[in-house]
């Protein structure tokens, strides 16, 4: 974990009671020069290298050895499966707190007393309504088969042109208004995307429910729904577990286009783009189709030995950046899903699943790769059971994600040794050489 106050260009520092230097050489064997830097928490500053010689580059691609910024938001140990926001463990999070409790933790570093917390849930449901302009003029132009997480993606975009006071990042009143409006409005362009795309007509927000069971009206309500609470419960769950993990590729996006101070909505628009990706928040719709596409439990081992040959692509659900361990969000949906599925009935996709994970869990291939179930691996079977359409999955992602990207980009504005992302790269074209006209090509 990355702390703060050591400064970047001290030479010696030795930890307490140790011979050991907590400190880095780097030797530049072409000219001689060497610098020493200190170790903190792991981290050593890259000015080292500008120290040495200011032409000198780390070539990194996908930032796999790079801290790209300090963050006290969440903390996350991939080799012992432990995922802490605010130092709280996600374990008793998901267990004890509410998704709005969370989301205020993640923002203000500390759980709200009873006062904070109220004044916090009455501010969002009063946002929760979005103007009748984005869903006349904007969202009803889509096509009638557009994917709602296309529709979504634009639409938080869009709702950025409702509110010209978004441009003023550098006001505080101004940041915390787009942050509630973001946070609250995010269930609504959820849920009138997929009723656009199957053609119902949009319900509003009932302020009379639960952040978790308006969206469940919002999505369900044909005459007489009244939201059951397991699943109201339920989706409350999945939104703590998705609610933020540092520095993926998501987030990352939201700092590195944040960076150059766009406006906090085309900043989560970003964000919500790369999440799409089948790689990250699109896997869980990848492990349902996967999941269907094997079928039955005796062709689980077969579709293994297609995974390792490479001739399948790749075990969807499995493996992670950063977790060489059980992702400990996947242990609690896993329980999750048993309890969605006492209401629902089970989702005849499961006995597949744990074939799978049974079955890769005991390969040496994924052994010694060290690939275990993450988020994705059963937080679409529980979708699945709840009713959503495979389309929906990264949307319903999207939602609660929404507040670790706005975290992130209060402490990236509040950050003062952030400056507007611009990483170097390592060119490997063509020399100087003279255009050739036309006739001589
Ligand atoms: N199935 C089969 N092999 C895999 C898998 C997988 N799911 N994941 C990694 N590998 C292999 C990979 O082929 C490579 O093998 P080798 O060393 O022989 O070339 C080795 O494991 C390391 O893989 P990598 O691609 O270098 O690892 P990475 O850290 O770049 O990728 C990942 C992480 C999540 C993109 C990858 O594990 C993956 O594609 N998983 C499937 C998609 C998925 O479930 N994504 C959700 C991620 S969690 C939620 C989120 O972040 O949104």
């Amino acid at each position: 974990m990355l702390s703060g106050g050591a400064s970047p260009h001290a030479i010696i520092r030795v930890t307490s009671g140790s011979n050991v230097p907590d400190t880095i050489t780097i030797t530049d064997d072409r000219t001689g020069k060497t610098v020493t830097v200190p170790i903190t928490d792991g981290v050593f500053p890259a000015s080292a290298i500008r120290d040495l010689d200011p032409a000198l580059y780390i070539y990194d691609p996908a930032y796999m050895q790079t801290a790209a910024c300090k963050s006290a938001i969440t903390y996350l140990d991939g080799d012992a499966g432990i995922l802490r926001h605010r130092g709280y463990p996600i374990e008793q999070l998901a267990e004890h707190s509410t998704y709005l409790e969370v989301a205020y933790l993640l923002l203000n570093g500390e759980l709200p007393d009873a006062v904070q917390l109220d004044r916090w849930k009455t501010d969002v449901t009063q946002h929760t309504f979005i103007h009748e302009n984005m869903r006349k003029r904007f969202v009803d132009g889509f096509h009638y088969d557009a994917h709602p997480m296309g529709m979504f993606i634009s639409a938080v975009a869009a709702l950025g042109t409702f509110y010209n006071d978004a441009k003023n990042i550098d006001d505080k009143a101004s940041r915390d208004k787009q942050i509630l409006r973001l946070v609250a409005k995010m269930p609504t362009l959820a849920s009138m995307c997929h009723r656009f795309s199957v053609g119902l007509p949009f319900v509003y927000p009932d302020n009379d429910l639960s952040f978790p069971g308006n969206f469940l009206n919002m999505m369900w309500k044909i005459g007489d729904y009244q939201v059951d609470p397991r699943l109201e419960r339920a989706m409350d769950v999945l939104f703590i577990l998705h609610a933020d993990h540092e520095q993926n590729c998501g987030t990352t996006a939201m700092r590195v286009v944040g960076s150059s101070h766009a406006d906090p909505y085309t900043s989560c628009s970003a964000a919500a783009s790369a999440l799409g990706g089948p790689l990250h928040g699109g896997a869980n719709e990848g492990v349902v189709r996967m999941l269907a596409e094997i079928g039955h439990m005796d062709n689980v081992p077969a579709f293994i030995e297609e995974v390792k040959s490479g001739k399948g692509g790749r075990l969807m659900g499995f493996g992670h950046r950063v977790y060489k361990n059980y992702d400990p969000r996947a242990t609690i949906i896993k329980k999750a899903a048993y309890d969605v599925f006492e209401v629902t009935g089970k989702n005849p996709l499961l006995d597949i699943a744990l074939k799978l994970e049974e079955t890769a869990l005991n390969d040496e291939y994924f052994i010694s790769r060290k690939l275990y179930p993450n988020v994705d691996f059963y937080s679409g079977l529980i979708y699945q059971a709840m009713g959503f359409p495979i389309s929906m999955f990264t949307v319903l992602f999207a939602i609660p994600r929404t507040v670790g990207w706005l975290a992130h980009w209060q402490e990236l504005l509040a950050d003062k040794e952030q400056k507007i992302s611009r990483p170097r790269q390592w060119y490997s074209g063509a020399d100087a050489r003279d255009y050739v006209p036309m006739a001589s090509r």
